[in-house]
């Protein structure tokens, strides 16, 4: 496959879209990506970037058409009713995939979570870290649609030969800010980093892997993002003193601070009755 230079950036509006769009076109072959931006808001300060929704298959077909790569971002990044998460994350992805079919693009970048797994028991002491192919304990509506569009791009690689990185991002923001996030961040620059080695890598098929940097209380082992070529250059830890002094150290009595998904599994759920 001849490296991707032009790439459909979905959810470009959004927190993780903004940054990449800033991060990743450095990292091009050929002096950088030339990004195509959509989104269901307009971007601001990109008047070309387009404004649909993930519902309209006619406007994704266009998006996609003459892209060499998609970083599919967009979605709802929350837990919401079940009617939502149907009509953004799931149908939404399918409409993206069905696009990419038709139009004969060969590799898709998808924003998994950790929320997939978010049920899993996180390691404490010396318990190894979890590996890549933990079984799926999504926590929420939300990550429930995460293993759907994991599925998804499992079942369009062994079908219809589209190749797709699933990055299971634990929190791509500038700082963490909770005890909980120094293990499960990754610095926006190691998410262009990140992002970079799922374009770049030859033969991934469809290849799920954790999406955080090199923290020294990391919960989650790195090797299959690692194979792709992806060398993490941050830590949390310069933040962890900081965050201990004001919010202490996790607690292992309270179900939020001893799984995978953190909050998400005690906050009241989001049912539709
Ligand atoms: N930021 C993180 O730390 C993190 C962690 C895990 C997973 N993710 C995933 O990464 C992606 C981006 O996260 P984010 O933090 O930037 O979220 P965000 O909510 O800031 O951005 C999502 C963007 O998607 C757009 N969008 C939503 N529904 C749409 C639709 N139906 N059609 C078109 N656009 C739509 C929104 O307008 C928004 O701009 C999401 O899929 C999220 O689930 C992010």
């Amino acid at each position: 496959m001849p490296a991707p230079r032009t790439v459909l950036l979905t959810g470009a509006a959004g927190g993780l879209g903004t940054l990449m769009r800033d991060l990743l076109p450095g990292h091009g072959p050929g002096g950088g990506y030339a990004l195509r931006l959509l989104d269901m808001r307009p971007v601001e300060g990109e008047p070309e970037s387009i404004v649909a929704d993930l519902a309209d298959r006619d406007a994704l077909r266009e998006a996609v058409r003459g892209v060499d790569a998609i970083i599919h971002l967009a979605g709802i990044s929350l837990e919401a009713s079940f009617e939502k998460i149907l009509a953004a994350n799931i149908e939404g992805t399918y409409n993206l995939y069905e696009a990419a079919r038709e139009e004969g693009v060969g590799r898709v970048v998808f924003a998994s979570s950790n929320h997939a797994v978010g049920y899993t028991p996180r390691p404490q002491g010396d318990d190894p870290l979890i590996p890549i192919d933990t079984p799926r304990r999504p926590d929420t509506f939300y990550g429930l649609s995460k293993c759907f569009g994991e599925d998804l791009a499992q079942l369009y690689w062994e079908r219809h030969g589209i190749e797709t990185v699933s990055v299971r991002i634990g929190s791509c923001f500038p700082e963490p800010t909770s005890v909980r996030m120094l293990s499960v961040w990754m610095s926006p620059a190691d998410g262009a980093r990140l992002f970079h080695a799922a374009l770049t890598a030859e033969n991934v098929g469809h290849t799920v892997v954790h999406g955080s940097s090199a923290n020294t209380r990391l919960w989650w082992d790195l090797a299959s993002a690692r194979a792709l070529g992806y060398e993490p250059q941050d830590d949390s830890e310069p933040y962890a003193a900081k965050l201990l002094a004001e919010q202490g150290e996790l607690d292992p009595a309270n179900p939020a601070h001893t799984r995978l998904g953190g909050p998400f599994v005690t906050d009241p759920p989001i049912w539709p009755y």
